[in-house]
């Protein structure tokens, strides 16, 4: 006989920059219970589904999420009881219609992503399997490349680099295992490099060490360094990912690097100097290094760069089928970001993904600068299978949570694990 769903629950918890944010419980009728609890970003996209927040300026400086929390116990709760939690898409679906916006934004996605996370996870211990094998099923056993946020800049810390990620890629191990070491010995060296130059070790919000340096270049050749230092091979063994995070330092007519001092640069000025830059340090990745309404600019800015590196779009798609589609006709990009709390439901991040395979486009699940302890992602990326997952420094628990989670899931699979560069 199948479980049913007894029970749904919610409330406030904090999320890692100690703002709240929803924790959401579902027991079904044998007693088996899951947890999940959501994210939050920083630098959003402007089309990503709404994030509620009570906007009760005498909590949290209006950043409660009570209405989410009441919306979970009160109207999602009532409609899930009695289901089958193995029919995710038939519930994410009826999640979408109790919403009935288009954003999601009368019961909130951080309510509606909670259930749908939840759902997922205590169906997978109902059928005694791990979640990843559960989403992926009996072949899903490909490790994520881990892009590893060192320098962190833009929103997510208060320096002067206006892009706001600079990311370790060590795609050259033998294992995940293997890349974590080099990730992480890498990190440790680049702290020794900073210190001494008599630069900050104090770290921003996803982990990496947060320096104000001379301008956004300095934070690469500090990376060079740091990857020599610790004796691996810059490019083939760790490579450097970017996520300039363009919508957040972009004006009226181009883009201002106010934080560094840089000066305006035009859609084009920005692929000129992306591409000088990927003549001169070992880039294999760049994300959002335009802007999320420069669609045109990305076209040009794939056309120049897309032959020698991954063009990644997070807020130009906001993990949105319709954008995704938008952008695989414009040739905007070749490669997609995948935030679960973009969109909204486990159903829709999936049917991303699937575009993304039918388009030949790669995709990268990803963490928020908001996170908890929550590793969803980790057996998420695993399941969908495209090999790399964005999830922050190897420092600062909600980020390293999510790497211990994929060397425990390295070590069940023994043997059948596969760590491979999408790179090459
Ligand atoms: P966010 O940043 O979570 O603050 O939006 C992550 C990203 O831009 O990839
Ligand atoms: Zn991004």
């Amino acid at each position: 006989m199948k479980q049913r769903i007894s029970s749904v629950d919610a409330m406030e918890i904090f999320d890692s920059r100690g703002q709240p944010t929803v924790r959401v419980w579902i027991s079904l009728d044998d007693g088996t219970h899951a947890t999940a609890s959501v994210p939050s970003g920083a630098s959003t996209g402007e089309n990503e589904a709404l994030e509620l927040r009570d906007g009760d300026k005498k909590r949290f400086g209006g950043k409660g999420v009570l209405k989410a929390v009441a919306h979970l116990r009160e109207t999602i709760a009532p409609a899930l009881i009695g289901l089958d939690p193995s029919r995710q898409a038939e519930i994410d679906a009826l999640l979408i219609d109790l919403d009935g916006t288009q954003g999601k934004s009368k019961l909130g996605a951080n309510a509606i992503l909670g259930a749908s996370m939840a759902v997922a996870r205590v169906a997978a211990k109902a059928a005694k399997v791990p979640l990843y094998a559960y989403l992926g099923g009996p072949s899903a056993a490909r490790l994520p490349v881990p892009m590893m946020n060192v320098i962190n800049g833009g929103k997510h810390a208060d320096n002067s680099l206006d892009f706001q990620e600079f990311m370790l890629v060590p795609h050259g191990a033998s294992s995940f295992r293997e890349a974590m070491r080099y990730g992480a010995e890498t990190y440790q060296a680049l702290k020794g490099v900073l210190k001494k130059r008599g630069l900050a070790t104090g770290v921003g919000d996803e982990g990496g060490f947060a320096p104000s340096l001379s301008g956004n270049e300095a934070a690469c050749e500090l990376i060079v360094e740091a990857i020599e230092t610790a004796g691996f091979k810059p490019g083939t063994q760790v490579a450097i990912a970017l996520d300039p995070a363009a919508s957040s330092f972009a004006v009226k007519d181009g883009y201002e690097l106010a934080k560094s001092k840089g000066g305006h640069k035009t859609s084009e000025q920005m692929t000129a100097l992306y591409k000088k830059w990927i003549g001169a340090y070992p880039i294999v990745s760049i994300e959002d290094g335009l802007a999320e309404n420069d669609w045109a600019g990305f076209t040009r800015h794939t056309k120049a760069l897309g032959e020698r590196i991954q063009v990644v779009g997070d807020d130009l798609y906001v993990t949105n089928v319709e954008f995704v589609r938008r952008g695989i006709a414009e040739h905007a990009t070749n490669a997609v970001l995948i935030k679960l709390n973009q969109i909204g439901t486990v159903t829709e991040t999936i049917r991303t993904i699937e575009l993304c395979r039918a388009a030949g486009w790669r995709y990268v699940v990803s963490h928020r600068s908001g996170e908890t302890e929550d590793t969803f992602i980790s057996d998420f990326a695993v399941a969908m299978g495209g090999g790399q997952i964005k999830t922050g420094a190897p420092c600062r628990s909600e980020r390293v949570a999510k790497y211990n989670r994929l060397l425990e899931i390295e070590y069940a699979l023994g043997k059948a694990a596969i760590y491979a560069s999408p790179f090459v």
